[in-house]
């Protein structure tokens, strides 16, 4: 059986959870401090909520740190978030490795200086066995790109002959995408109170919880993190489906033909 077609599991604490790590520069503006100390405040909330993560034993957890649109900010406030990811990596790498976390990154990572580049692809390298938690970093990321990206992968497979495009179902496209080896994404936390995805998993979101904190990102530790797991455990996840056919379990999944018209699995 496919990832994608496993039954609906208990809602009571979810497999993977990512987070959209916003309302540094505001917090930092409220404060009139320059933007960047939000974004350094708001790197120690990342060690936090990694820490707490770990100890729940989540077993993934992705983060937005950098958006492929994020390019476009001032000159030294990029060089400035480059600066505090570089910092991360090499500060925190003592940390993932003895936790036994899998550190793991998405997006478009040639676009990342080599100062940051080189410390991530090392630590990526070092912990790809690690088993408790896989930490994923979206970095230079563009949820529309990772879409576009896996069309483009299956196009050339097609034009190799690799596979029939008539038979082209959800399970080969998210193959071809950079979250494939990831649990299916069960829960979103945003931060700043702001009531947007902005690009972010696209395709994997289709059927996750979706939690919008008023809290800013600097401000938002462990006791805001539980909060929002407790949300996370009232929630009831139908994917489409009756209340009472999710409650019955058992495996829910349409057959692989009925897939790409009727309900997307997580
Ligand atoms: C959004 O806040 C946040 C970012 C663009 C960067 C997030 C970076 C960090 C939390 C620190 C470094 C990351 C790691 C993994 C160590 P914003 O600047 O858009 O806030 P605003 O909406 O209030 O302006």
């Amino acid at each position: 059986m496919s990832t994608e077609a496993t039954s609906p599991h208990s809602t009571s604490f979810p497999r993977h959870v990512a987070i959209i790590m916003d309302g540094n520069g505001r917090w930092a503006e409220e404060r009139n401090l320059p933007r960047l100390e939000g974004h350094r405040v708001g790197a120690k909330s990342v060690h936090t909520i990694v820490t707490a993560a770990r100890e729940m034993n989540l077993e993934a957890l992705t983060l937005y740190a950098f958006s492929s649109q994020n390019w476009g900010r001032p000159a030294d406030e990029v060089k400035g978030l480059m600066e505090l990811l570089k910092e991360y990596l090499l500060e925190q790498r003592k940390e993932i490795m003895e936790n036994d976390i899998k550190l793991f990154a998405i997006g478009d990572l040639g676009r990342l200086p080599s100062m940051v580049r080189s410390p991530l692809e090392e630590l990526m390298a070092d912990s790809k066995n690690h088993k408790s938690m896989t930490l994923t970093l979206a970095l230079s990321y563009s949820g529309r790109d990772s879409i576009v990206n896996a069309a483009k992968a299956l196009c050339e497979k097609s034009a190799n002959g690799d596979f029939s495009d008539k038979e082209l179902c959800h399970e080969d496209f998210k193959k071809c995408l950079p979250t494939n080896e990831l649990p299916p994404l069960d829960f979103v936390i945003r931060t700043s109170g702001e009531l947007r995805i902005s690009n972010f998993l696209l395709w994997e979101a289709a059927y996750s919880e979706l939690f919008f904190s008023p809290i800013m990102w600097p401000d938002f530790r462990r006791p805001q993190f539980e909060e929002a797991l407790e949300e996370y455990k009232k929630r009831k996840r139908r994917f489409g489906l009756v209340g009472s056919q999710v409650e019955s379990g058992g495996d829910l999944a349409p057959p692989r033909s009925e897939r790409n018209g009727a309900p997307s699995w997580p």
